[in-house]
C-alpha cells in the first residue's frame, strides 16, 4: 500500500475566474465592497460605533405604528462629523478619463505603507490587527483584493497623512501587485491621483468589466442595494455619485429610506453553533408587505445573504462576539 499527501495548485486561469465570480459582475456589489470600508474607517478615525443608532431607534417602534426612517435619521443627524464618501463614474471619453472607469474616494484614515502591503497581501487573512482590534462589518480580508483582481487597471491611492501610498494590481500571469510610497509628499505628488494633501483618505480606481447602470437608475440601484441600506441611511453619511456621461456631469446623493409602513413585528434570535464558536444574535424586522412580492423576495434575500456571510464566518471559527450584529431586511 503506498500513502501520502499532496497539495494541489491553483491554476491561474481558475484564480481568475474565482476573482471574476466573486464580484466581476456585480457593479453594485463592486461597489458596495469598497463603501463599506471607507464607512468602516471613516468610523474608526472618528472614534464611532459601527451602529449609527438608527437601526436601534426602528426597534423601538412599537408593533402596529408606521415606520417613517427619514423621521427617526433627524434625530441622529449633525451630532458626529459628517463622513464623505464620493463614487465616480466615467461612461463617456469627452472628460479626458478612461471610459468605464469607476473609483470611490473617501477622507477617511487611509492607509501607510505597510498597511496597505498587509490588506493586500494575505488574501482572505484576519485584518482585525489593522481595524485596531475593532471588528466591525469587515470580516474576510478579501473585500479590496476581490474587486481588485475581479476588474481592470486596479489602483489604490492612500495617504494617512504621512505617507501617500499607490498599488497597481495587475496578473502577470499570477495576481501581484506594485507598490510605490511617497514619505510627506507635496502638492505636486498629489497631482495624478484622486486625493488631496487636506485630508487623509484612500481612492480606489478601476476600469470596470461589470455593466454600469444607466443614469439615472444607477442612482436607485445603489440606494437600495442591500449591502448599501444601511450606509446611505446614515444621516452623518455624505454618499455622492458623480457621474461623467456623455455631455453631462450628474452629481447626486445616494440616500435611503425605508418605504413608511407599519411594524408587523421585531424579534431577535440567537443562533448557537456551540464548540468553540461565539452565538450570534440576530434582530429582525418585519414591516407590512406594502411592496408587493417583488420586495418580499429581495428582503428575503438579503437575510439568507446576510446569514450566509456570518454562517461562513463562524464555520471558519474566526467569529468572536458578534452580538452588536444587527440585520436591516
Ligand atoms: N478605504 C479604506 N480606508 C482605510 N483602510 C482600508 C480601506 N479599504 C480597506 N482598508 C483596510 O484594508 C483591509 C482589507 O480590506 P478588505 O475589504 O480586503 O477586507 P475587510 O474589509 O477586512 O473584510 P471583507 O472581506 O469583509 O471586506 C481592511 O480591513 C482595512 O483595514
Ligand atoms: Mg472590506
Amino acid at each position: 500500500m503506498i500513502r501520502d499527501s499532496f497539495e494541489p495548485r491553483t491554476a491561474v486561469r481558475e484564480e481568475r475566474r474565482q476573482a471574476n465570480e466573486a464580484l466581476g459582475r456585480s457593479f453594485c456589489k463592486t461597489l458596495a465592497e469598497l463603501v463599506t470600508n471607507s464607512d468602516s474607517s471613516a468610523k474608526r478615525k472618528h472614534g464611532l460605533p459601527q451602529s449609527s443608532g438608527l437601526v436601534e431607534l426602528m426597534f423601538r417602534v412599537p408593533k402596529g405604528n408606521h415606520l417613517d426612517t427619514s423621521g427617526l435619521k433627524s434625530q441622529l443627524a449633525g451630532k458626529p462629523p459628517k463622513r464623505r464618501i464620493v463614487i465616480e463614474v466615467v461612461t463617456a471619453r469627452s472628460h479626458g478619463r478612461t471610459p468605464r472607469e469607476v473609483a470611490v474616494i473617501d477622507e477617511a484614515q487611509g492607509m501607510s505603507a505597510q498597511d496597505l502591503k498587509t490588506a493586500l497581501e494575505d488574501i482572505g487573512g484576519d485584518r482585525k490587527d489593522l481595524a485596531g482590534g475593532m471588528t466591525g462589518r469587515n470580516l474576510f480580508g478579501h473585500g479590496l483584493s476581490d474587486v481588485l483582481r475581479a476588474h481592470q487597471d486596479a489602483v489604490v491611492q492612500t495617504f494617512d497623512g504621512n505617507e501617500l501610498t499607490i498599488a497597481r494590481g495587475e496578473w502577470c500571469p499570477r495576481w501581484s501587485i506594485n507598490r510605490e510610497c511617497q514619505e510627506k509628499p507635496q502638492s505636486k505628488h498629489f497631482k495624478d491621483t484622486l486625493l488631496t494633501t487636506e485630508t487623509s483618505g484612500t481612492a480606489v480606481r478601476f476600469v470596470a468589466r461589470c455593466r454600469i447602470p444607466d443614469h439615472p437608475q444607477i442612482i436607485s440601484k445603489l440606494a437600495n442595494f442591500f449591502m448599501l441600506r444601511l450606509i446611505a441611511a446614515d444621516p452623518d453619511v455624505e454618499l455622492t455619485l458623480r457621474q461623467y456621461r456623455t455631455g453631462h456631469v450628474y452629481t447626486d446623493s445616494i440616500i435611503y429610506d425605508s418605504p413608511v409602513g407599519p411594524v408587523i413585528e421585531s424579534f431577535s434570535r440567537t443562533l448557537d453553533p456551540g464548540g468553540e464558536m461565539s452565538p450570534l444574535k440576530v434582530d429582525y424586522y418585519m414591516l407590512h408587505g406594502l411592496f408587493g412580492g417583488v420586495f418580499n423576495r429581495r428582503a428575503d434575500a438579503a437575510v439568507v445573504a446576510v446569514l450566509r456571510k456570518w454562517w461562513a464566518v463562524l464555520s471558519a471559527g474566526r467569529a468572536r462576539s458578534r452580538t452588536e450584529s444587527k440585520t436591516d431586511a
